[in-house]
Protein backbone atom coordinates (compact mmCIF):
# COMPACT_ATOMS: atom_id res chain seq x y z
CA UNK A 1 0.00 0.00 0.00
CA UNK A 2 1.29 3.54 -0.86
CA UNK A 3 1.09 5.86 1.66
CA UNK A 4 1.94 9.77 2.01
CA UNK A 5 1.98 12.18 4.99
CA UNK A 6 1.86 15.35 4.64
CA UNK A 7 2.96 17.60 8.13
CA UNK A 8 3.91 20.88 9.22
CA UNK A 9 1.13 22.10 6.88
CA UNK A 10 0.57 26.01 7.37
CA UNK A 11 -3.13 25.72 7.19
CA UNK A 12 -5.10 22.57 5.78
CA UNK A 13 -7.60 24.57 3.81
CA UNK A 14 -11.57 23.34 3.08
CA UNK A 15 -11.54 20.79 5.85
CA UNK A 16 -14.69 18.67 6.86
CA UNK A 17 -16.03 15.38 8.27
CA UNK A 18 -18.95 15.23 6.76
CA UNK A 19 -18.81 17.55 3.39
CA UNK A 20 -21.77 19.04 2.11
CA UNK A 21 -22.80 18.28 -1.79
CA UNK A 22 -21.85 22.31 -2.60
CA UNK A 23 -22.36 25.88 -0.55
CA UNK A 24 -24.87 28.36 -1.69
CA UNK A 25 -25.53 31.96 -0.40
CA UNK A 26 -23.63 32.78 2.66
CA UNK A 27 -21.99 29.72 3.45
CA UNK A 28 -20.06 30.23 0.71
CA UNK A 29 -17.75 32.12 3.09
CA UNK A 30 -17.06 29.33 5.20
CA UNK A 31 -14.17 28.08 4.58
CA UNK A 32 -13.01 25.66 7.61
CA UNK A 33 -9.41 25.24 8.15
CA UNK A 34 -7.05 23.62 10.35
CA UNK A 35 -3.15 25.62 10.68
CA UNK A 36 -0.34 23.61 11.45
CA UNK A 37 -1.70 20.16 10.15
CA UNK A 38 -1.51 17.23 9.18
CA UNK A 39 -2.62 14.72 6.33
CA UNK A 40 -1.79 11.09 5.93
CA UNK A 41 -3.56 9.52 2.44
CA UNK A 42 -3.18 5.59 2.04
CA UNK A 43 -3.45 4.18 -1.66
CA UNK A 44 -4.31 7.64 -3.01
CA UNK A 45 -6.96 8.17 -1.02
CA UNK A 46 -7.05 10.58 1.69
CA UNK A 47 -7.65 8.58 5.03
CA UNK A 48 -6.98 11.24 8.14
CA UNK A 49 -5.96 14.39 9.08
CA UNK A 50 -5.57 17.10 12.16
CA UNK A 51 -3.56 19.71 14.17
CA UNK A 52 -0.11 18.53 14.62
CA UNK A 53 -0.25 19.53 18.49
CA UNK A 54 -2.40 16.06 17.99
CA UNK A 55 -0.39 14.25 15.88
CA UNK A 56 -0.88 10.55 16.72
CA UNK A 57 2.92 9.59 14.69
CA UNK A 58 4.48 7.06 12.33
CA UNK A 59 3.88 3.21 13.48
CA UNK A 60 4.67 1.95 10.18
CA UNK A 61 7.22 3.82 8.07
CA UNK A 62 6.74 1.02 5.13
CA UNK A 63 6.26 2.34 1.80
CA UNK A 64 5.80 5.72 3.40
CA UNK A 65 6.42 8.79 1.70
CA UNK A 66 6.73 11.96 3.49
CA UNK A 67 6.45 15.81 2.78
CA UNK A 68 7.21 18.77 4.72
CA UNK A 69 4.92 21.70 4.52
CA UNK A 70 6.61 23.87 6.84
CA UNK A 71 5.33 27.41 5.39
CA UNK A 72 2.74 25.80 2.65
CA UNK A 73 -0.80 25.75 2.22
CA UNK A 74 -2.48 22.55 1.41
CA UNK A 75 -6.15 22.89 -0.58
CA UNK A 76 -7.97 20.69 -2.24
CA UNK A 77 -7.01 20.86 -6.04
CA UNK A 78 -9.16 22.54 -8.76
CA UNK A 79 -12.19 21.34 -10.51
CA UNK A 80 -12.73 23.05 -14.10
CA UNK A 81 -15.48 22.51 -15.12
CA UNK A 82 -16.13 24.24 -18.53
CA UNK A 83 -13.29 23.44 -20.92
CA UNK A 84 -13.20 22.99 -24.57
CA UNK A 85 -9.63 21.97 -25.14
CA UNK A 86 -9.30 19.17 -27.66
CA UNK A 87 -8.93 21.90 -30.32
CA UNK A 88 -6.82 22.10 -33.52
CA UNK A 89 -4.34 24.93 -33.59
CA UNK A 90 -5.01 28.81 -32.22
CA UNK A 91 -6.44 31.77 -33.48
CA UNK A 92 -4.53 34.58 -32.47
CA UNK A 93 -5.22 36.31 -35.62
CA UNK A 94 -8.72 36.64 -34.53
CA UNK A 95 -6.99 37.93 -31.31
CA UNK A 96 -5.70 40.75 -33.33
CA UNK A 97 -8.41 41.33 -35.78
CA UNK A 98 -10.31 42.43 -32.69
CA UNK A 99 -7.97 44.44 -30.99
CA UNK A 100 -7.81 46.74 -34.33
CA UNK A 101 -11.87 46.94 -33.73
CA UNK A 102 -13.91 43.84 -34.95
CA UNK A 103 -15.98 42.54 -32.34
CA UNK A 104 -16.54 38.29 -31.42
CA UNK A 105 -19.69 38.78 -33.59
CA UNK A 106 -18.33 40.00 -36.56
CA UNK A 107 -15.44 37.93 -36.86
CA UNK A 108 -18.06 34.82 -36.14
CA UNK A 109 -20.34 36.14 -39.28
CA UNK A 110 -17.74 36.35 -41.70
CA UNK A 111 -16.91 32.67 -40.98
CA UNK A 112 -13.96 33.27 -38.45
CA UNK A 113 -14.78 32.13 -34.60
CA UNK A 114 -15.81 28.59 -33.83
CA UNK A 115 -16.57 27.68 -37.43
CA UNK A 116 -12.55 28.69 -37.91
CA UNK A 117 -11.66 26.46 -35.16
CA UNK A 118 -14.42 23.61 -36.82
CA UNK A 119 -12.29 24.04 -40.55
CA UNK A 120 -8.60 23.35 -38.39
CA UNK A 121 -10.03 20.78 -36.62
CA UNK A 122 -11.14 18.47 -39.71
CA UNK A 123 -8.35 19.07 -41.41
CA UNK A 124 -6.40 17.96 -38.48
CA UNK A 125 -5.81 13.27 -37.63
CA UNK A 126 -7.30 11.95 -34.63
CA UNK A 127 -3.74 11.09 -33.52
CA UNK A 128 -2.47 14.84 -33.75
CA UNK A 129 -5.88 16.11 -32.29
CA UNK A 130 -4.77 14.02 -28.95
CA UNK A 131 -1.50 14.83 -28.80
CA UNK A 132 -1.89 19.07 -28.60
CA UNK A 133 -4.95 18.27 -26.48
CA UNK A 134 -2.60 16.10 -24.56
CA UNK A 135 -0.20 18.91 -23.82
CA UNK A 136 -3.06 20.84 -22.43
CA UNK A 137 -4.32 18.81 -20.06
CA UNK A 138 -0.43 18.50 -18.67
CA UNK A 139 -0.77 22.29 -18.98
CA UNK A 140 -3.85 22.68 -16.30
CA UNK A 141 -2.74 19.51 -14.32
CA UNK A 142 0.47 21.45 -13.73
CA UNK A 143 -1.41 24.70 -12.71
CA UNK A 144 -3.20 22.92 -10.11
CA UNK A 145 -6.37 21.45 -11.91
CA UNK A 146 -7.49 17.91 -10.62
CA UNK A 147 -10.25 17.20 -12.74
CA UNK A 148 -11.93 18.84 -15.54
CA UNK A 149 -14.99 18.74 -18.23
CA UNK A 150 -14.30 18.98 -22.26
CA UNK A 151 -16.38 19.45 -24.65
CA UNK A 152 -16.75 18.65 -27.57
CA UNK A 153 -18.61 21.39 -30.73
CA UNK A 154 -15.51 22.17 -33.33
CA UNK A 155 -16.65 19.10 -35.29
CA UNK A 156 -19.85 19.77 -36.60
CA UNK A 157 -20.48 17.30 -38.38
CA UNK A 158 -20.42 13.43 -37.27
CA UNK A 159 -17.25 12.24 -38.32
CA UNK A 160 -15.43 15.10 -36.42
CA UNK A 161 -17.53 15.02 -33.21
CA UNK A 162 -16.87 11.88 -32.92
CA UNK A 163 -13.09 12.27 -33.24
CA UNK A 164 -13.27 14.54 -31.04
CA UNK A 165 -14.80 12.66 -28.37
CA UNK A 166 -12.65 10.23 -29.02
CA UNK A 167 -10.24 11.98 -27.93
CA UNK A 168 -11.55 12.88 -24.86
CA UNK A 169 -11.99 9.58 -24.12
CA UNK A 170 -8.10 8.95 -24.61
CA UNK A 171 -7.40 11.44 -22.06
CA UNK A 172 -9.65 9.40 -20.09
CA UNK A 173 -8.28 6.24 -20.15
CA UNK A 174 -4.75 7.87 -19.15
CA UNK A 175 -5.96 8.04 -16.23
CA UNK A 176 -4.36 11.04 -14.60
CA UNK A 177 -7.39 12.76 -13.53
CA UNK A 178 -11.15 12.51 -13.84
CA UNK A 179 -12.46 13.55 -17.38
CA UNK A 180 -16.06 14.06 -18.09
CA UNK A 181 -17.25 14.36 -21.54
CA UNK A 182 -19.82 16.67 -22.94
CA UNK A 183 -21.22 16.77 -26.27
CA UNK A 184 -21.61 20.16 -27.98
CA UNK A 185 -22.68 19.48 -31.66
CA UNK A 186 -25.07 22.69 -30.82
CA UNK A 187 -21.97 24.83 -30.67
CA UNK A 188 -22.76 26.83 -34.12
CA UNK A 189 -24.82 26.10 -37.71
CA UNK A 190 -21.52 24.45 -39.36
CA UNK A 191 -20.91 26.49 -43.02
CA UNK A 192 -22.40 23.32 -45.39
CA UNK A 193 -26.14 23.74 -43.38
CA UNK A 194 -25.87 27.65 -43.45
CA UNK A 195 -29.72 28.47 -44.00
CA UNK A 196 -30.91 25.20 -43.40
CA UNK A 197 -30.80 25.18 -39.20
CA UNK A 198 -33.75 22.41 -39.11
CA UNK A 199 -30.94 20.08 -41.12
CA UNK A 200 -28.35 20.54 -39.05
CA UNK A 201 -31.07 19.91 -35.90
CA UNK A 202 -31.56 16.76 -37.34
CA UNK A 203 -27.86 15.22 -37.61
CA UNK A 204 -27.49 16.81 -34.11
CA UNK A 205 -30.58 14.33 -33.37
CA UNK A 206 -30.91 11.55 -35.55
CA UNK A 207 -27.19 10.72 -36.30
CA UNK A 208 -24.70 12.39 -34.14
CA UNK A 209 -26.65 11.56 -31.00
CA UNK A 210 -27.42 7.95 -31.47
CA UNK A 211 -23.36 7.38 -32.29
CA UNK A 212 -22.21 8.98 -29.69
CA UNK A 213 -24.57 6.99 -27.18
CA UNK A 214 -23.88 3.68 -29.17
CA UNK A 215 -19.71 4.20 -28.63
CA UNK A 216 -20.82 5.95 -25.01
CA UNK A 217 -18.67 9.17 -25.69
CA UNK A 218 -20.53 11.61 -23.45
CA UNK A 219 -21.62 12.08 -19.62
CA UNK A 220 -23.15 15.52 -21.01
CA UNK A 221 -25.13 16.86 -23.81
CA UNK A 222 -24.33 20.98 -23.76
CA UNK A 223 -26.07 23.87 -26.47
CA UNK A 224 -24.70 27.64 -27.03
CA UNK A 225 -27.91 29.41 -26.26
CA UNK A 226 -27.42 32.46 -28.47
CA UNK A 227 -28.61 34.54 -30.95
CA UNK A 228 -27.22 33.32 -34.22
CA UNK A 229 -26.80 29.95 -32.77
CA UNK A 230 -29.51 28.08 -31.43
CA UNK A 231 -32.77 29.35 -29.67
CA UNK A 232 -34.25 28.45 -26.13
CA UNK A 233 -36.52 26.11 -28.01
CA UNK A 234 -33.87 24.54 -29.91
CA UNK A 235 -32.05 24.12 -26.70
CA UNK A 236 -34.86 22.35 -25.09
CA UNK A 237 -35.20 20.13 -28.03
CA UNK A 238 -31.75 18.93 -27.94
CA UNK A 239 -31.58 18.52 -24.22
CA UNK A 240 -34.61 16.46 -24.13
CA UNK A 241 -33.30 14.55 -26.98
CA UNK A 242 -30.02 14.15 -25.29
CA UNK A 243 -31.88 12.67 -21.62
CA UNK A 244 -33.30 10.07 -23.89
CA UNK A 245 -29.94 8.46 -23.71
CA UNK A 246 -28.88 9.53 -20.02
CA UNK A 247 -27.28 12.61 -20.72
CA UNK A 248 -27.43 15.58 -18.21
CA UNK A 249 -27.74 19.03 -20.00
CA UNK A 250 -25.14 22.24 -19.38
CA UNK A 251 -25.94 25.22 -21.50
CA UNK A 252 -23.63 28.30 -22.36
CA UNK A 253 -26.37 30.78 -21.26
CA UNK A 254 -26.95 34.25 -21.64
CA UNK A 255 -23.00 35.25 -22.64
CA UNK A 256 -23.90 37.75 -25.63
CA UNK A 257 -27.77 38.69 -24.94
CA UNK A 258 -30.46 37.50 -23.16
CA UNK A 259 -31.42 34.28 -24.95
CA UNK A 260 -33.72 32.92 -22.63
CA UNK A 261 -31.39 30.49 -21.73
CA UNK A 262 -31.27 29.36 -18.10
CA UNK A 263 -35.04 29.12 -18.50
CA UNK A 264 -34.36 26.14 -20.87
CA UNK A 265 -31.87 24.92 -18.88
CA UNK A 266 -33.92 24.89 -15.51
CA UNK A 267 -36.90 23.81 -17.39
CA UNK A 268 -34.65 20.58 -18.45
CA UNK A 269 -33.43 20.02 -15.20
CA UNK A 270 -29.65 20.91 -16.67
CA UNK A 271 -26.73 20.27 -13.96
CA UNK A 272 -24.91 23.36 -15.20
CA UNK A 273 -26.10 26.71 -16.75
CA UNK A 274 -22.75 28.57 -18.33
CA UNK A 275 -21.74 32.61 -18.65
CA UNK A 276 -24.83 34.56 -17.39
CA UNK A 277 -23.14 38.01 -18.48
CA UNK A 278 -26.83 39.18 -19.53
CA UNK A 279 -28.54 37.13 -16.39
CA UNK A 280 -31.46 39.05 -15.20
CA UNK A 281 -33.49 39.19 -11.74
CA UNK A 282 -35.93 36.80 -13.18
CA UNK A 283 -33.01 34.26 -14.19
CA UNK A 284 -31.59 34.67 -10.40
CA UNK A 285 -35.36 33.87 -9.05
CA UNK A 286 -35.94 30.94 -11.90
CA UNK A 287 -32.26 29.46 -10.83
CA UNK A 288 -33.07 29.66 -7.27
CA UNK A 289 -35.71 27.03 -7.73
CA UNK A 290 -34.43 24.66 -9.13
CA UNK A 291 -30.67 22.36 -8.68
CA UNK A 292 -28.57 24.01 -11.27
CA UNK A 293 -25.15 24.99 -10.67
CA UNK A 294 -24.45 28.78 -11.69
CA UNK A 295 -21.06 29.08 -13.12
CA UNK A 296 -19.27 31.76 -14.33
CA UNK A 297 -16.22 31.29 -16.81
CA UNK A 298 -14.56 34.54 -15.96
CA UNK A 299 -11.89 34.25 -18.80
CA UNK A 300 -14.31 35.01 -21.46
CA UNK A 301 -15.82 37.86 -19.66
CA UNK A 302 -12.21 39.26 -19.60
CA UNK A 303 -10.80 38.16 -23.24
CA UNK A 304 -13.99 39.47 -24.54
CA UNK A 305 -14.72 42.59 -22.54
CA UNK A 306 -18.42 41.73 -21.99
CA UNK A 307 -20.08 42.94 -19.03
CA UNK A 308 -19.46 40.85 -16.33
CA UNK A 309 -22.58 38.41 -15.09
CA UNK A 310 -23.46 39.60 -11.77
CA UNK A 311 -21.92 36.76 -9.79
CA UNK A 312 -22.10 39.22 -6.49
CA UNK A 313 -25.58 39.36 -6.71
CA UNK A 314 -26.75 35.79 -7.51
CA UNK A 315 -24.41 34.91 -4.18
CA UNK A 316 -26.06 37.50 -2.17
CA UNK A 317 -29.70 36.24 -3.37
CA UNK A 318 -28.48 32.57 -1.87
CA UNK A 319 -27.37 30.89 -5.17
CA UNK A 320 -24.22 28.82 -5.36
CA UNK A 321 -21.82 29.93 -7.69
CA UNK A 322 -18.85 28.07 -9.51
CA UNK A 323 -16.23 29.40 -11.77
CA UNK A 324 -14.19 27.75 -14.41
CA UNK A 325 -12.00 28.59 -17.09
CA UNK A 326 -13.63 27.60 -20.51
CA UNK A 327 -10.35 27.26 -21.91
CA UNK A 328 -10.86 27.38 -25.41
CA UNK A 329 -8.98 29.12 -28.26
CA UNK A 330 -11.79 32.03 -29.62
CA UNK A 331 -13.01 33.33 -26.11
CA UNK A 332 -10.59 32.17 -23.31
CA UNK A 333 -6.92 30.86 -24.20
CA UNK A 334 -6.22 30.16 -21.29
CA UNK A 335 -6.87 27.36 -18.18
CA UNK A 336 -5.19 28.61 -14.87
CA UNK A 337 -7.83 28.35 -12.51
CA UNK A 338 -5.49 30.09 -10.22
CA UNK A 339 -6.39 33.25 -12.23
CA UNK A 340 -9.90 32.41 -12.49
CA UNK A 341 -9.66 33.19 -9.02
CA UNK A 342 -8.28 35.86 -9.10
CA UNK A 343 -10.62 37.65 -11.51
CA UNK A 344 -13.35 36.21 -9.26
CA UNK A 345 -11.98 38.24 -6.54
CA UNK A 346 -10.89 41.56 -8.24
CA UNK A 347 -13.50 42.02 -10.89
CA UNK A 348 -16.75 39.90 -9.21
CA UNK A 349 -15.84 40.74 -5.75
CA UNK A 350 -16.00 37.45 -4.43
CA UNK A 351 -13.93 36.95 -1.18
CA UNK A 352 -11.22 34.72 -1.14
CA UNK A 353 -12.87 31.73 0.87
CA UNK A 354 -16.12 32.13 -1.34
CA UNK A 355 -13.49 32.43 -4.57
CA UNK A 356 -12.08 29.04 -3.36
CA UNK A 357 -15.50 27.30 -2.83
CA UNK A 358 -16.31 28.49 -6.26
CA UNK A 359 -13.35 26.68 -8.08
CA UNK A 360 -13.45 23.74 -6.22
CA UNK A 361 -16.42 22.28 -4.08
CA UNK A 362 -19.17 24.04 -6.48
CA UNK A 363 -17.05 23.12 -9.60
CA UNK A 364 -17.01 19.46 -8.08
CA UNK A 365 -20.93 19.72 -7.84
CA UNK A 366 -21.00 20.40 -11.65
CA UNK A 367 -19.50 17.39 -12.82
CA UNK A 368 -21.26 15.46 -10.17
CA UNK A 369 -17.64 14.05 -8.53
CA UNK A 370 -18.63 16.15 -5.17
CA UNK A 371 -18.27 12.65 -3.67
CA UNK A 372 -14.79 12.24 -5.03
CA UNK A 373 -12.98 15.42 -4.66
CA UNK A 374 -13.47 19.52 -3.76
CA UNK A 375 -12.87 19.43 -0.31
CA UNK A 376 -10.04 17.48 2.16
CA UNK A 377 -12.50 14.59 3.31
CA UNK A 378 -11.65 11.43 4.18
CA UNK A 379 -12.39 8.91 1.78
CA UNK A 380 -12.01 11.36 -1.06
CA UNK A 381 -9.01 11.64 -3.65
CA UNK A 382 -5.29 12.89 -2.72
CA UNK A 383 -6.18 15.19 -5.68
CA UNK A 384 -4.22 18.31 -3.88
CA UNK A 385 -2.62 21.11 -4.18
CA UNK A 386 0.46 22.57 -2.05
CA UNK A 387 1.41 25.89 -2.39
CA UNK A 388 4.95 27.60 -2.26
CA UNK A 389 5.42 29.56 1.09
CA UNK A 390 2.90 32.01 1.25
CA UNK A 391 1.17 34.00 4.22
CA UNK A 392 -2.28 32.71 3.94
CA UNK A 393 -4.42 31.95 1.30
CA UNK A 394 -5.50 34.86 0.47
CA UNK A 395 -2.17 35.59 -1.44
CA UNK A 396 -3.40 33.25 -4.11
CA UNK A 397 -5.88 34.97 -5.56
CA UNK A 398 -3.97 38.87 -4.77
CA UNK A 399 -0.93 37.44 -6.41
CA UNK A 400 -2.78 37.19 -9.70
CA UNK A 401 0.47 36.80 -12.03
CA UNK A 402 2.58 34.35 -10.05
CA UNK A 403 2.83 31.02 -9.94
CA UNK A 404 2.44 29.80 -6.52
CA UNK A 405 1.73 26.30 -7.20
CA UNK A 406 5.02 24.07 -5.51
CA UNK A 407 3.39 20.52 -6.37
CA UNK A 408 0.41 19.16 -7.73
CA UNK A 409 -0.36 15.44 -5.82
CA UNK A 410 -2.69 13.38 -8.09
CA UNK A 411 -4.17 10.33 -5.99
CA UNK A 412 -1.39 10.94 -3.47
CA UNK A 413 1.23 10.92 -5.87
CA UNK A 414 3.11 14.01 -6.55
CA UNK A 415 2.87 15.20 -10.45
CA UNK A 416 4.79 18.39 -10.55
O1 LIG B 1 -17.68 29.11 -24.23
N1 LIG B 1 -19.70 30.59 -26.22
C1 LIG B 1 -19.48 29.66 -26.97
N2 LIG B 1 -18.43 28.88 -27.03
C2 LIG B 1 -17.15 29.17 -26.49
C3 LIG B 1 -16.32 29.97 -27.40
C4 LIG B 1 -15.95 29.21 -28.56
C5 LIG B 1 -14.98 29.86 -29.48
O2 LIG B 1 -14.99 31.09 -29.71
O3 LIG B 1 -14.22 29.08 -30.02
C6 LIG B 1 -17.27 29.81 -25.13
O4 LIG B 1 -16.96 31.00 -24.93
FE1 LIG C 1 -17.66 27.36 -23.41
Amino acid sequence: MQKLLLKNIKTLVSVYENAPEKVSGKEMKNLPCIDNAWLACDDGIISDFGSMDEFPGITDWKDLEVIDCNGKIVMPGFVDSHTHIVYAGNREQEFIDRINGLSYEEIAKRGGGILNSAQKLRETSEDELFEQSKQRLFEVISQGTVAVEIKSGYGLNTESELKILRVIKRLKDLDLIPVKATFLGAHAIPAEFKGNKKGYLDLIINEMLPAIAKEKLADYIDVFCENGYFTAEETKQILLEGKKYGLKGRVHAEQLSHSNGIKAAVECEAISVDHLEFCNDHDIELMKKSDVMSTILPGAAFFLNLQLPPARKMIDAGLPVAFASDYNPGSSPSGNMKLMMSLACIQYKLTPEEAINSVTINTSYALELQSRLGTITSGKMANLVITKEINSYGFLPYAFGSDLIDKVLIKGKVYK
